[in-house]
This record gives structure tokens, C-alpha cells and sequence, in this order.
């Protein structure tokens, strides 16, 4: 049986509508809201001890259950010159941990790859001060000893300008703006001004500037990057078509995000239903899932169209799911050869890479989005599961309950 964990909004701004099974719901409080202008109050605290769940058995036929967790409680760590201890409010669950069980996150170990909005409650480390609210990458735990010299964070060192901005060695790992702490609440900050709302602003800026003409189709869009990139493209006056997993996540994406049209990308008539959908092609496509829906949506797109490949989620959800193995950055978001055959026979303009890319210039981004969140032209859409004991439901309802947009675990 499924619930709907309801629309809520505060002040206007947010909503969402998550489903969870009830027996998840009984246990696992999907808040279903998210917080809206105003930010948080941050209290300090200083326990002896933190708790973590590590990954404790091997899944059988990459399923996911609750034997796979396991929490401890180790003493709080010291903190060594150079570094700071963190106190973790809330951890983005990212579609990909599941492919990382047992690969990068061996058995014994938490899963470190998180994208965190963390409070520094001690600070050894110069780029970091006590109280500092800070975007970084954490364990599926309550506290952390990190650093801001560390260049392994993410995929590779930061460029100079990064650097610059950041005054740490990681794009992903950087002080707020107090600007920013007092606008947002930890989940939007993580949400729309962490990795899916600036992956969707950039990619929509390098493919735009996109106008009231434009035909632009967004695969995922119920998912975290595909439901703040459709929102951009209507802010933008654009003819826009979503896509969701059945009638009635598509109608969602119509509902909800205001888009045209909003299809059921495993309709058996998909591709018919697309043509119809789009009688002058498409200009402008966002797909952050690759696989089969891609292949039919590149079919349709103009000559000289701008195409915006940025990840492989068909992949990360299928029940078999693929080794992507990367040649290069369309490869590696689940682009075929015959999409990328298509691109260059009709000189679509291509952009595919790492978010991170245009880190130097999130200050800007940050503004564009602010304002646009505070015109109630965009909002976030974010499922929160509260409470550190309740993260091992949270991360496998990421794969049974299929929550909209982002998936967050909020642990203080
Ligand atoms: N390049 C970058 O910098 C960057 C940044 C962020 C994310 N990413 C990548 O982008 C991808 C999407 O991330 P996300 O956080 O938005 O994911 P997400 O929140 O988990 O959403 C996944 C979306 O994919 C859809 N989907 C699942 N299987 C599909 C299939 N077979 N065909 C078509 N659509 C399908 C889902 O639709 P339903 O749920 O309705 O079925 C949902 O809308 C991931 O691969 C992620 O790693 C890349």
C-alpha cells in the first residue's frame, strides 16, 4: 500500500509529494516539506560519542534491505591541526549509492561520497571557523573530522579560480555565504544550491540562453536535477515536456512543476505520444538518464538543437544495472552510439560534464536562483527523512517509494 506524505507549503515556497510505503511512513518520518525563507537556528553541541551506520552485508540480487545497515557508536575522534570536526544537519541520498555498495563502499565502511550541509563545532583547520555552516562530503554519520586541504573530494582537484573562491582545496567543500544561512533552510541549501539546482542552472545556462520559442523536453523529471531544470525552462517561457514513470508521476510533472505536457516514458506508444507532443522537433533536450528514452527523444531533435547530458539514472535504477564505463562524459551518462551518432549529424551542440566545472562561479548562480526562488518561480522539491536511526529507510526507500525530486536525511 502507498500514501501520499501530502503537498504541504510554508510561506509559499515549498512543496513536495513524496510517497512512501505506510509501513515506511509509520516509521520513517518523511517530513514531506521542506523549510522556507528564514533558515534554521543552529544550536551547538558537544557529545562524548557519534553514531554511523556502516555497510554491514552484501546485498542479494542488488536489493536492498535493512540487513545491509548497521549503526555504531565510536568515541567523538580529535581533531588534528589542519582540520575541524563537523556536526552533519543534513546528507543528500544520491541515486548512485546503491551501485557503490560493495565497490567504492566496502563492507565495514559508511558510504563517504554524500553531499552534506554540515556545522563546523571545532576548527583546527584555517579555512574553516566554529559556527561556519559549510557544504561538504560526509559518511552517513553525526559527526566528522574533515579537512579543507583535501583535494580527493568529488572527482579530482579544484581549478584555481575555485580554489580561490572557495579558499579550500575541493570545489564541494566551502563555507556558505551567512547571506545564504540566514535565507535558506539547510535542505533548499543543499537541494537547490547544492549539486542538483546548480547542475540544472548550468547546464540550462550553457544550452540557453533558452527562449519563449524553445521546445525543450526534460527527461527525470520527477527526480532532483530534472524537476529544477523544467521549472527553469518555464521561468523562461519555454514550451516544456516532462517525463515520469507512469500516468500518474507525469501528470505530477504537469501538476506540480507547470510543464506542458508531461508523458509516461514507459508508455508503450512513447514514441508516437512524443511526436505528438513535439510536431515542431525539439530544440533544447536535459536528460540526466540515457537508456531508451533518450534514443527516442534524439530522434526528434532538431538540426543545430543544444543537448544537455549530464547523468545515467535509467542505469543507476534498473534492477540489473549496467557497468557504465566512461570513454568519455556522453558515455558515461548513458549516451549510445547512436545518439551520439545523431548529434553529430545534426550538429547538435553537446554539453556533458561534472557540475564542479563551473564552481567558480556559483556566487552568481546563487543570486539567479535566490531570486527566482524568492519570485516563487522555482521551488524546492525535497523528501526529508528525519533522525539519524532512520536513514537505513530512507536511502532503500530511494529505490522502493521513489520519492520526488530530492531525497535528504536530516540528522540534527
Ligand atoms: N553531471 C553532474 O554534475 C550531475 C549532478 C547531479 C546529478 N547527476 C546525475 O544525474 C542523474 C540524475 O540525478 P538525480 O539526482 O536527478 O536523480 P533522481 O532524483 O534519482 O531522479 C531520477 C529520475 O530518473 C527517472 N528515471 C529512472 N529510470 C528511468 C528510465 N529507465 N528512463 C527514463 N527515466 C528514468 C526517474 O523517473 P521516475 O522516478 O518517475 O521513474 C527520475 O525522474 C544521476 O545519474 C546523477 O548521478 C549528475
Amino acid at each position: 500500500m502507498t500514501i501520499d506524505t501530502s503537498s504541504l507549503s510554508r510561506r509559499g515556497l515549498i512543496r513536495t509529494a513524496g510517497k512512501v510505503t505506510a509501513a515506511a511512513a509509520l516509521t520513517a518520518p518523511f517530513r514531506g516539506v521542506g523549510v522556507g525563507v528564514g533558515g534554521v537556528a543552529w544550536a551547538a553541541s558537544s557529545p562524548k560519542t557519534y553514531r554511523k551506520w556502516i555497510y554491514a552485508k552484501p546485498m542479494a540480487d542488488n536489493k536492498l534491505t535493512l540487513d545491509q545497515f548497521k549503526m555504531v557508536e565510536e568515541p567523538m575522534p580529535d581533531v588534528p591541526q589542519g582540520k575541524c570536526l563537523i556536526e552533519v544537519k543534513v546528507l543528500n541520498i544520491h541515486s548512485g549509492t546503491r551501485s557503490r555498495l560493495g565497490g567504492q563502499t566496502k563492507l565495514g565502511d559508511t558510504d563517504k561520497s554524500n553531499y552534506a550541509c554540515a556545522r563546523v563545532i571545532k576548527s583546527r583547520d584555517k579555512s574553516f571557523k566554529e559556527g561556519d555552516i559549510i557544504a561538504c562530503q560526509a559518511g552517513w554519520q553525526t559527526h566528522q573530522v574533515i579537512s579543507s586541504e583535501d583535494e580527493s573530494i568529488g572527482y579530482g582537484p579544484a581549478n584555481e579560480m575555485t580554489i580561490a573562491l572557495n579558499g579550500t582545496k575541493s570545489h564541494w567543500n566551502y563555507v556558505f555565504r551567512p547571506q545564504m544561512v540566514k535565507m535558506w533552510s539547510p535542505e533548499i541549501l543543499m537541494d537547490v544550491f547544492g549539486t542538483s539546482g546548480t547542475t540544472a542552472y548550468f547546464g540550462m545556462r550553457e544550452c540557453g540562453p533558452i527562449m519563449p520559442t524553445d521546445q525543450v523536453a526534460v527527461a527525470g523529471t520527477t527526480g532532483s536535477v530534472g524537476a529544477l531544470a523544467a521549472q527553469l525552462v518555464k521561468a523562461r517561457g519555454a514550451y516544456c515536456v516532462g517525463f515520469g514513470g507512469g500516468p500518474e508521476r507525469a501528470k505530477w510533472c504537469v501538476d506540480t512543476l507547470g510543464v506542458d505536457k508531461g508523458l509516461d516514458y514507459r508508455a508503450k506508444d512513447l514514441d508516437a505520444q512524443l511526436k505528438a507532443a513535439f510536431p515542431k522537433g525539439i530544440d533544447v533536450y536535459s536528460d540526466g538518464v540515457g537508456g531508451s528514452l533518450s534514443e527516442s527523444i534524439a530522434k526528434l531533435m532538431n538540426p543545430n538543437s543544444r543537448y544537455f547530458s549530464y547523468g545515467t539514472a535509467a542505469a543507476y535504477y534498473d534492477e540489473n544495472p549496467a557497468q557504465v564505463v566512461g570513454r568519455n562524459a556522453g558515455r558515461l551518462f548513458g549516451m549510445s552510439d547512436s545518439v551520439e551518432k545523431i548529434i553529430k549529424e545534426k550538429n547538435i551542440k553537446l554539453e556533458a560534464w561534472i557540475v564542479h566545472v563551473f564552481y567558480y562561479d556559483r556566487l552568481k548562480c546563487e543570486d539567479d536562483l535566490s531570486h527566482l526562488l524568492l519570485n516563487k518561480q522555482i521551488k524546492s522539491i525535497n523528501n526529508v527523512v528525519e533522525g539519524f536511526e532512520n536513514a537505513p529507510k530512507g536511502i532503500i526507500s530511494q529505490y522502493t517509494d521513489n520519492p520526488y525530486g530530492k531525497l535528504q536525511l536530516k540528522f540534527a
